[in-house]
């Protein structure tokens, strides 16, 4: 039975890959030890455990962030997705798969985090955020090309032991493509609405 709280724990609920999940943790308790000793999702890997490695990495709210350095109280009410949330069923994500065909890891002990930080690089991107490498910063000068240097800055948080680092870059680039290349039918595809509707309007 979950302890009852009291003046160092609280009562939580916790949503987290589309689930609510209730438990009480001590006030000082991570995400991430919530993640894995609490709610047995061991996917999230703790590595540091002081936000240097990357390995903890999760989306809050589709923003990445390290659960090594997040309080479990603290993610009450936000929108968490860790590695266990992202197939869809038997389709991994596009980002899986890219890591997956392009051997985008060895041990693989960094993965789930290379995994959700590049998922967030690809939005944080395709939305025109600069990083610290990008050279025209000015918003009308729109996305600079995802090149190697920009994966690098952008998903340099992320550590990886085993040195896997040429393949990453691989795989987020072939992700990130494909994000385009959705997106790019997307847009085309609500332009032929459109003039669809434009036509029988004016017919
Ligand atoms: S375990 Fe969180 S950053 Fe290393
Ligand atoms: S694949 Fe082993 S630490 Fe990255």
């Amino acid at each position: 039975m979950a302890p009852a709280p009291s003046s160092t724990s609280s009562a939580v609920i916790l949503n987290i890959n589309g689930e609510k999940h209730q438990l009480t943790v001590d006030h000082r308790t991570t995400l991430l030890d919530a993640l894995r000793e609490r709610l047995d999702l061991t996917g999230t890997k703790k590595g540091c455990d002081q936000g240097q490695c990357g390995a903890c990495t999760v989306l809050v709210d589709g923003r990445r962030a390290v659960s090594c350095l997040n309080l479990a109280v603290a993610a009450e009410g936000r929108e968490i997705t860790t590695i266990e949330g992202m197939a869809e069923g038997d389709r991994l994500h596009p980002v899986q798969q890219a890591f997956l065909d392009l051997d985008g890891y060895q041990c693989g002990y960094c993965t789930p985090g290379q995994i959700c930080s590049a998922i967030a690089v690809i939005e944080e991107h395709a939305a025109g955020w600069p990083s610290a490498a990008t050279e025209d910063v000015r918003p009308e000068a729109g996305p600079p090309p995802l090149t190697p240097d920009e994966i690098r800055e952008r998903m340099s948080g992320n550590l990886c032991r085993c040195g896997a680092y040429v393949s990453i870059v691989q795989a987020v680039t072939r992700a990130a493509e494909a994000h385009q290349a959705a997106a790019h039918d997307d847009d085309r595809a609500e332009q032929d609405e459109t003039d669809k509707t434009t036509e029988e309007t004016a017919a």
